[in-house]
C-alpha cells in the first residue's frame, strides 16, 4: 500500500516537474529570443519572434528621431526580395517585412536582387534603396536598380535598373560621407575581365540616380565596404570566388573615389585565409561611439540560402593606421569607445576624450586630434583611479572607459 502511495506520489511529482520544466523552457526560450546581449558571429541568429533572420549582404542605417536601427538585406526565403528588420540595440531584431518584393514588382519579376543597400536622404526626406539586379542565373545583365520610399521599412517603389554609365555592375556597396554625398562602390568589368575593378560612383543629390563621377578605384573586386577614419578612406573587399569565402583585402586613400593603395589582408589569426569564413558586405559606423565600426559579413556556406549565417565583427584601426579584423566567439558593443561617457576628474586635471586604437602589441591612446598621449599617461598616479594604459589589456581598458586626465 505504502508502495502505491509512493509510486503515485512519484508519478504526480514527475508530471508536475516536467510540466514545470516545459513552462520554464517556453518562458526562457521566449525570453532568450527577446533579450540577446551580444553578437555571436557565425551562429544562427533569431529575430524577436524566434525565426531565423533572413537579411543577407545588406546594410544598417540609424534613424535618429526614433533611435531605431534598420537592417536591410537579401530576403532569400519566399517571397524573394529585400527584407527589413528593426532594432533598438543591434542585437535584437524585429522582422518588418519584405521591403521590396521582386516577384510582385513590375520591372523586376522573373529576376532577382542581391546586396540591397538603403540610404536616407536628408534633403528629400526619402529612403532610397540600391541593389544589384539580374534577370538570369548567368549574371550577364549586371545592372544596378533603385527604389524609393517615404518610410524606412517600405514597401519601396521600384524606379529603374540600368548599367551605371554603361558599366557592368555586380556586387555593390554603399558609403555615406560626412558631407551628405553617397557613393556606390561596385564590382565592374575591366575589358573582358569579369568584376576585375571596384568602381565608385557618386549618386545624384536626391540619391535617385548616378552622376558622371564614376571612377576606377584601383581596388579589386567584390563585396565592397568603406569606412572613414582620421580623414582617410578604407575600402574593404573580397576576391571574386562566387559563394566561396576567400581572403579580404583593404585599401586606403585620402579621397573617397581613390586612387586606393593595397594594404593587404586586415584579418588577424585567420589561419584559413577565408575572412573567418565570410564575405564582406558593409561597414556600419555605429552612432554613439568614436570608433564603432561594424564589419557585416555573410557566411554563404557554398551557396546563399535563408540560413546563411552572419559574421558581424568589430573593425579596429591601429595606432599606425592599419585596419584589423579579429575573431570573437562572442562580443558586445563595449569593445568600442562611447562618445558620451566622459568622466569628470578632480583638481586641475582636464578631461580629454580618447579614441581607442588597438594593435597587436598593446594599446595606444590618441586624443581627438590624433596626439599620442601614451607618454603623458605614465606620469598619472594610481590614487586618481586613472587607468594606466600600459598596465591594462585592451579589453579592460576599453570597458573601464577611455577617458584619462592630465
Ligand atoms: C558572389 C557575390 C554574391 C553572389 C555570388 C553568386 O561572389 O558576392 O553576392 O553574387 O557571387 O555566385
Amino acid at each position: 500500500m505504502g508502495f502505491h502511495v509512493n509510486k503515485n506520489q512519484n508519478v504526480f511529482y514527475s508530471v508536475k516537474k516536467y510540466a514545470f520544466s516545459a513552462i520554464l523552457l517556453l518562458i526562457t526560450s521566449h525570453l532568450y529570443a527577446a533579450t540577446l546581449t551580444s553578437f555571436k558571429p557565425g551562429k544562427d541568429w533569431h529575430d524577436v519572434d524566434g525565426k531565423i533572420i533572413d537579411c543577407h549582404a545588406g546594410n544598417i542605417i540609424y534613424q535618429h528621431e526614433t533611435k531605431t536601427y534598420f537592417w536591410f538585406g537579401e530576403h532569400r526565403g519566399s517571397p524573394s526580395g529585400a527584407s527589413c528588420y528593426s532594432s533598438k540595440d543591434l542585437y535584437n531584431w524585429k522582422f518588418r517585412g519584405v521591403a521590396l518584393n521582386t516577384g510582385s514588382t513590375q520591372g523586376l519579376k522573373g529576376g532577382f536582387i542581391e546586396r540591397p543597400k538603403v540610404a536616407y536622404n536628408k534633403k528629400t526626406g526619402k529612403y532610397v534603396m540600391w541593389f544589384h539586379y539580374e534577370n538570369a542565373g548567368s549574371y550577364g545583365l549586371a545592372h544596378q536598380g533603385v527604389a524609393v520610399c517615404d518610410s524606412a521599412p517600405g514597401p519601396y517603389k521600384f524606379l529603374e535598373h540600368f548599367r551605371p554609365n554603361g558599366n557592368q555592375s555586380r556586387d555593390i556597396g554603399m558609403f555615406n560621407d560626412e558631407d551628405g554625398k553617397t557613393y556606390i562602390g561596385y564590382a565592374a568589368n575591366r575589358g573582358t575581365s569579369i568584376n576585375a575593378d571596384v568602381r565608385m560612383v557618386e549618386l545624384s543629390e536626391d540619391y535617385l540616380t548616378v552622376t558622371k563621377n564614376d571612377v576606377v578605384t584601383n581596388a579589386h573586386c567584390e563585396g565592397p565596404g568603406v569606412l572613414k577614419w582620421n580623414n582617410k578612406y578604407y575600402l574593404l573587399t573580397s576576391q571574386c570566388k562566387g559563394w566561396d569565402p576567400n581572403p579580404a583585402t583593404y585599401y586606403t586613400s585620402s579621397k573617397v573615389c581613390g586612387t586606393y593603395t593595397n594594404m593587404g589582408n586586415p584579418c588577424i589569426g585567420d589561419t584559413k585565409k577565408t575572412t573567418f569564413n565570410s564575405q564582406p558586405g558593409f561597414i556600419f559606423k555605429i552612432p554613439g561611439y568614436t570608433n564603432g565600426f561594424l564589419y557585416m559579413g555573410d557566411r554563404w556556406n557554398g551557396g546563399g540560402s535563408t540560413k546563411s549565417q552572419y559574421v558581424f565583427l568589430p573593425i579596429f584601426i591601429t595606432a599606425d593606421g592599419k585596419m584589423q579584423l579579429k575573431w570573437y566567439d562572442e562580443w558586445k558593443l563595449d569593445v568600442f569607445t562611447p562618445t558620451t561617457d566622459v568622466k569628470k576628474t578632480e583638481n586641475s586635471f582636464k578631461v580629454l576624450m580618447y579614441t581607442n586604437i588597438i594593435n597587436q602589441s598593446g594599446l595606444h591612446a590618441y586624443d581627438l586630434i590624433g596626439r599620442d598621449i601614451e607618454r603623458a599617461l605614465k606620469n598619472i598616479s594610481a590614487d586618481r583611479k586613472i587607468m594606466n594604459i600600459n598596465s591594462g589589456t585592451a579589453k579592460n581598458v576599453v570597458s573601464n572607459g577611455m577617458y584619462i586626465a592630465r
